[in-house]
């Protein structure tokens, strides 16, 4: 097997080559934003460190929104793991933290210290000043408007389906922690919004 630290450039590279052409919020930039929050929240909670680095380094290279064919069989990580000639067993376990991470699909928390803290990260990564940028950045992709009341498509609303929830959704003391200061943040923003739309503010 190649040595982990190498393992762990490798797949910053692989995440790299992936994302290169991704402009919906889900680029490189998310990536290595989840993989140094959830080192440190990894650090706090005592998990395995290189294998949390791993798993968010890959957690959304096979994300259904991006690669829907691979989504379920997580394909890509598994090439690669494999490809880095890591053994069966801890990459394994690194598809599985990758399989929990996801907001929609999953109800259940992840079952893994690991997976707890990468899960964690990226919906940390979902709020305050950078989740209301990606959100907005999204909803142009796809040709949301900002906000439309009554559309459940447009951006503000997902404020509602996904962000203001995400606070009671943490899973460590440490990402509960640190999701208290973004969610106030989300909410003094959507506040501000909705009063300078009203023409309030
Ligand atoms: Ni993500």
């Amino acid at each position: 097997m190649v040595d982990f630290d190498t393992i762990l450039e490798n797949a910053k590279n692989f995440a790299e080559n992936i994302f290169a052409s991704d402009s919906s919020g889900h680029d490189l930039a998310h990536t290595l934003r989840v993989c140094r929050m959830a080192e440190r929240i990894a650090l706090q909670e005592g998990a395995n460190v290189p294998l949390v680095k791993l798993a968010a380094l890959l957690h959304d290279v096979d994300d259904h929104k991006l690669s829907p064919d691979t989504a379920d069989t997580k394909s890509r990580a598994a090439a690669f793991l494999q490809s880095q000639g890591m053994d069966v067993e801890t990459a394994k376990t690194v598809l599985r933290i990758i399989g929990q991470v996801s907001f929609s699909r999953n109800t259940l928390p992840p079952d893994t210290l690991e997976g707890n803290c990468v899960q964690d990260a990226d919906r940390l990564d979902a709020m305050g000043a950078i989740g209301i940028a990606r959100t907005f950045a999204y909803g142009g992709a796809h040709g949301r408007p900002i906000y439309a009341p009554g559309d459940d498509r447009c951006s503000i609303a997902h404020f509602h389906e996904k962000l203001l929830l995400l606070k009671d959704r943490m899973n460590t003391a440490t990402g509960k922690a640190l999701a208290l200061e973004r969610d106030r943040f989300l909410r003094t923003y959507l506040e501000t919004f909705l009063s300078e739309w009203n023409d309030e503010g």
